[in-house]
């Protein structure tokens, strides 16, 4: 057995990858603890099977792994239970090797085979609630369409009641000495598991819903997904995590983001918090948006309910960076926020009419105080910063009144 391999149970083992190596997820997304990619074999007995595979440049080692748990038995099935090619792109190779294996998904993974690796052949399609025996023991199959992907299912063993749920119940972060919930500090990766959601699965939340009602109804014992711990002890913590997420139940606290040039936008910031502050708000985040990364922010106005945006006009519009994350947060579907903004110019205005505009699109609850300031701020202007301050205090007493 490759040391590297994991027996889950007697008929399971782990055999997916760590990658170290790939910067941006998705080719996008930074990835600074890294990322797996799992994937397992079940051994029916006399039927063998691997769900899901992993991202190509792993391809050497996750083949080591299939072939040592095998040990010279044949491999039946490989279940594709995602179609992204962090789950796929090593499938053509392991087709190769193993030539005979029936690959099992769904009318869309049909598509999406052809598409991506032009493969037709070998093909089982299952469908909703539809149970396929491997050797002595069988899997159920239940979709779960934009989590992440349309073609997304996962796959139920009755028997011991675990759920391999591909994306969802996943996180950023390699699995670093063991792959159990119960030997790691998930304070650890909790932070990466927030990201990971808020970026990739985020805007897909109400999806997300659809499916966490849909397995409710299963007794899972354990979550095998396709990155991030393995759940054996205690998947509610995972599945309340989701729930939390996909609900969008926000914290009390201000996540304020501003763009600068010269520094007037800055020290515009810098006073709204220091106003926030005195009336008595303790969570406060300034970030600096040609610093901080787009990945970090989209979590973070995740998670507080309030979030006060600020630049200066650039080209008489937003400042290009800040353009484009109200852009971003304009797509990702974001409920339950108290939005307030702030602007700066030097000879002509302009931004403030496009975050008024962002401000219709989202939806959110607006603060009426909205600063434009000319270059430094003056007397009447730090009111009005004041004023946005203790507007935004106001509106998050109210949300958590139980924390006053
Ligand atoms: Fe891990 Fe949607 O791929």
């Amino acid at each position: 057995m490759n040391p590297l391999t994991v027996k889950i149970n007697d008929h399971l083992t782990y055999i997916g990858v760590n990658d170290r190596y790939t910067h941006l997820f998705e080719n996008m997304w930074p990835l600074p603890d890294g990322v797996s990619y799992n994937s397992y074999i079940l051994d029916g007995g006399e039927e063998t099977c691997l769900l899901d595979c992993v991202k190509i440049p792993s391809v050497g080692e996750f083949l080591d792994n299939i072939s040592s748990v095998l040990n010279g038995r044949k491999l039946d099935y490989v279940i594709v239970n995602h179609m992204e090619p962090d789950h796929t792109s090593s499938l053509p190779t392991l087709l190769e090797i193993y030539p005979d294996i029936k690959i099992i998904g769904n009318k869309k993974t049909t598509r999406f085979l052809k598409n991506f690796y032009h493969i037709t052949d070998n093909i089982i399609e299952v469908k909703e609630g539809e149970e396929v025996q491997i050797g002595s023991t069988s899997l159920t199959f239940y979709m779960t369409p934009m989590v992440h992907w349309p073609e997304s299912m996962v796959a139920y063993e009755k028997s011991t009641g675990i759920l391999f749920s591909q994306d969802a119940f996943g996180g950023f972060g390699t699995l670093d000495g063991s792959i159990f919930d119960d030997e790691i500090n998930f304070e650890f990766y909790k932070d990466e598991t927030i990201r990971y959601y808020t970026n990739i699965v985020g805007k897909y939340s109400v999806q997300v819903i659809r499916a966490l009602d849909k397995l409710a109804g299963l007794d899972i014992q354990m979550i095998c997904p396709d990155h991030g711990p393995i759940w054996r002890k205690n998947p509610e913590v995972i599945i309340d995590l989701y729930a939390k997420l996909s609900k969008q139940e926000t914290e009390n606290g201000v996540l304020i983001v501003y763009g600068s040039m010269y520094g007037n936008t800055e020290k515009m910031a810098e006073m709204i918090g220091k106003s926030l502050a005195n009336e008595g708000i303790k969570n406060i985040r300034i970030r600096n948006i040609a610093e901080y990364p787009l990945s970090n922010l989209i979590a973070e106005s995740w998670r507080y309910r309030g979030i006060i945006l600020g630049c200066p006009t650039y080209n008489v519009g937003l400042f290009p960076p800040m353009d484009h994350f109200v852009r971003t947060l304009t797509k990702q579907n974001m409920k339950n926020h108290t939005l307030g903004y702030f602007t700066n110019y030097s000879w002509g205005g302009g931004a403030e009419k496009e975050f008024a505009a962002f401000a219709e699109k989202c939806g959110w609850d607006l603060l009426e105080a909205q600063p434009n300031v000319m270059g430094d701020p003056k007397e009447a202007d730090i009111e009005t910063l004041n004023q946005l301050g203790k507007e935004m205090a106001q509106a998050l007493k109210e949300a958590f009144k139980d924390e006053y």
